[in-house]
C-alpha cells in the first residue's frame, strides 16, 4: 500500500546555523575572543589554518540571508549566540553594539514570519572565562546562567523556541577529552567535570528561564544508536558503553536525574560521585528535546583507540559523507522511537540533520546539483515520518546547514550547506537539495511520495 507522507500544518520547517560557523567579523563591534578565536589563530589546529575571521560574513549580509530563507518558504531558523559578544568577558558589562546584532536578526526574522529559535551556547565560550578554567570551573554554572538571563531579558518576549547547549556530549569528547575542538584539551580526569559543568549549567539557566520569560526551552543532545558490531562479549560491552556514553550520559541527567551505571566503567577513578544537589538542578522540566541526528555506529571492541577502547566498524555497502559518517535514515527513526519510550514522549525537534558531500561545480545555467544530498533529506525526513507515524511528538526539522560554513577544524573542506557559498565573492546558490527542501515545504512533504 502506498503511503502518501504528510506533515501537521503546524510543522516547524527549519533550517540551522551557528554564530562561529557562519558570523565572521567575530571581534567587530566590542566583542571579546571566544575559544574558538584563540583555537583557530593557534598554528596548526585547523584544516589549512582556516579560522571563522570572515566565515560567511552573515554578520554584515544577514538581511540577505533572511531573504533567501524566506524564498526557500522556511518558517524556522536555528541560530546561536556568541556569548562574547555580549558579554565580552563572558560575566559584567554587556556590550549593547553585540546584542544589538541578535536583536536586528530576531526583529528581522519574525517581520517575515521565521520562528527563531536561540542556542545559547553553540562551542564559543569567551576566551576570559577559559582563563578562569572554562568548563572546569564550578562557577561556570552562574555564568552561563547570567548570560542567560541577559538574552532573556533582551529577547524573551520574541524569541519562542531557546535551547541551552548544543550537543555536550561534543563539547566535553571533542573539547576535552580528544583535543580536536576548542579548548583542545585531552584529559580523562577533566571531561568527567566539563560534562558536569555543562549539565549544572544547563538546568541553572533552564531555572533563570521559568522566572525570567514563559515560552519554551529545551536541550540540543546528539544521538546516534550503536549496533554491536559482532555478538562477541567484548563488542557488545563496548555497544553498551558507547550508547550510554554519547546517547545517556546527558538525556539521563537532565530528565531523569542520574548518570547511567556505566560512566564509571568507562571513566573508572576519573568519574567523581556527584552531591545529590547538583543532580536536583541538573533535571529540571523541559519543553522539548532538540535532536542531532547525523548517523550511526556500528561498535566493535579495538584497544589502540585511547582513551575508550572502542570504534565504529565501517560497513562495506554502505554510503558514506564526506565527514565519514554513514548514511543511514532508518537509525533516524529508531533513536526518535528510543527517545519516546525511555524519556516519556516529549515534544521533539531535529535540530539538526544533514550531510557533506563533494558538490560538483556550477552548471553552465548556474545550478549546483547535488544529488546525495538531496537522496539524504529525502530519506530522513521520510524517517521522520515514519517515528511520527509511530507516535513520536516531533514537532520540526531543521535541516543543516542553511549555508556551507566554517566546519570547526575541518575549516571550509567540508559543505554542508542547502545554500552553496562562494567563499571568494560571498555568493550564495540554492542546490538542489535546497529546492528539493523548498518543495518539500510547500507540499507539507507531498514531494516526498
Ligand atoms: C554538529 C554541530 C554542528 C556541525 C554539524 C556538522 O555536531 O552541532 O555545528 O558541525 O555537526
Amino acid at each position: 500500500m502506498h503511503n502518501a507522507v504528510r506533515f501537521p500544518d503546524s510543522f516547524l520547517w527549519g533550517a540551522a546555523t551557528s554564530a562561529y560557523q557562519i558570523e565572521g567579523s567575530p571581534l567587530a563591534d566590542g566583542a571579546g575572543p571566544s575559544i574558538w578565536q584563540r583555537f583557530t589563530h593557534s598554528p596548526g589546529l585547523t584544516a589549512n589554518g582556516e579560522t571563522g575571521d570572515t566565515a560567511c560574513d552573515h554578520y554584515r549580509r544577514w538581511e540577505s540571508d533572511i531573504a533567501v530563507m524566506r524564498e526557500l518558504g522556511l518558517n524556522a531558523y536555528r541560530f546561536s549566540i556568541s556569548w562574547s559578544r555580549v558579554l565580552p568577558n563572558g560575566t559584567g558589562t554587556v556590550n549593547e553594539r553585540g546584542l544589538d546584532f541578535y536583536r536586528r536578526l530576531v526583529d528581522g526574522l519574525l517581520a517575515v514570519g521565521i520562528a527563531p529559535n536561540v542556542t545559547l551556547y553553540h562551542w564559543d565560550l569567551p576566551a576570559a572565562l577559559d582563563d578562569r578554567g572554562g568548563w572546569l570551573n564550578r562557577d561556570i554554572a552562574d555564568w552561563f546562567a547570567d548570560y542567560a538571563r541577559v538574552m532573556f531579558r533582551a529577547l524573551g518576549d520574541r524569541v519562542p523556541m531557546w535551547a541551552t547547549l548544543n550537543e555536550p556530549w561534543v563539547v566535553t569528547d571533542g573539547g576535552y577529552l580528544h583535543g580536536v575542538l576548542a579548548p583542545g584539551h585531552r584529559n580523562l580526569y577533566e571531561a568527567p567535570i566539563a560534562a558536569h559543568n555543562l549539565m549544572r549549567a544547563h538546568g541553572t539557566a533552564v531555572q533563570v528561564y521559568r522566572a525570567e520569560a514563559k515560552r519554551a526551552i529545551g536541550l540540543v543532545v546528539n544521538l546516534e544508536p550503536k549496533y554491536a558490531a559482532s555478538q562477541r562479549d567484548e563488542d557488545v560491552v563496548a555497544t553498551r558503553l558507547a550508547d550510554a556514553y554519547m546517547n545517556r550520559q546527558y538525556l539521563d541527567a537532565a530528565c531523569l536525574g542520574g548518570y547511567p551505571d556505566e560512566m564509571r566503567e568507562i571513566f573508572g577513578d576519573a568519574w567523581p560521585e556527584w552531591p545529590a544537589a547538583d543532580m536536583a538542578v541538573i533535571k529540571q522540566p523541559l519543553d522539548f528535546i532538540g535532536v542531532n541526528y547525523y548517523t550511526r555506529n556500528v561498535t566493535e571492541h579495538w584497544p589502540p583507540s585511547l582513551p575508550l577502547r572502542w570504534r565504529g566498524a565501517r560497513q562495506p555497502h554502505a554510503i558514506y559523507t564526506e565527514t565519514g559518517w554513514e548514511v543511514h535514515a532508518p537509525s533516524l527513526t529508531r533513536i526518535l522511537v528510543w527517545v519516546k519510550e525511555r524519556y516519556g514522549n516529549p515534544p521533539l525537534y531535529i535540530t539538526e540533520n544533514g550531510a557533506a558531500f563533494y558538490d560538483p561545480p556550477k552548471s553552465i545555467d548556474g545550478r549546483i546539483d547535488d544529488p546525495l544530498r538531496v537522496h539524504y533529506y529525502r530519506e530522513h525526513l521520510k524517517a521522520t515520518a515514519e517515528a511520527m507515524r509511530q507516535g513520536v511528538d516531533v514537532r520540526g526539522y531543521y535541516a543543516w546547514s542553511l549555508l556551507d560554513n566554517f566546519e570547526w577544524s575541518l575549516g571550509f573542506s567540508k559543505r554542508f550547506g542547502i545554500l552553496h557559498v562562494d567563499y571568494k565573492t560571498q555568493q550564495r546558490t540554492v542546490k538542489a537539495s535546497g529546492r528539493f527542501y523548498s518543495d518539500v515545504i510547500g507540499s507539507n512533504g507531498g514531494a516526498l511520495d
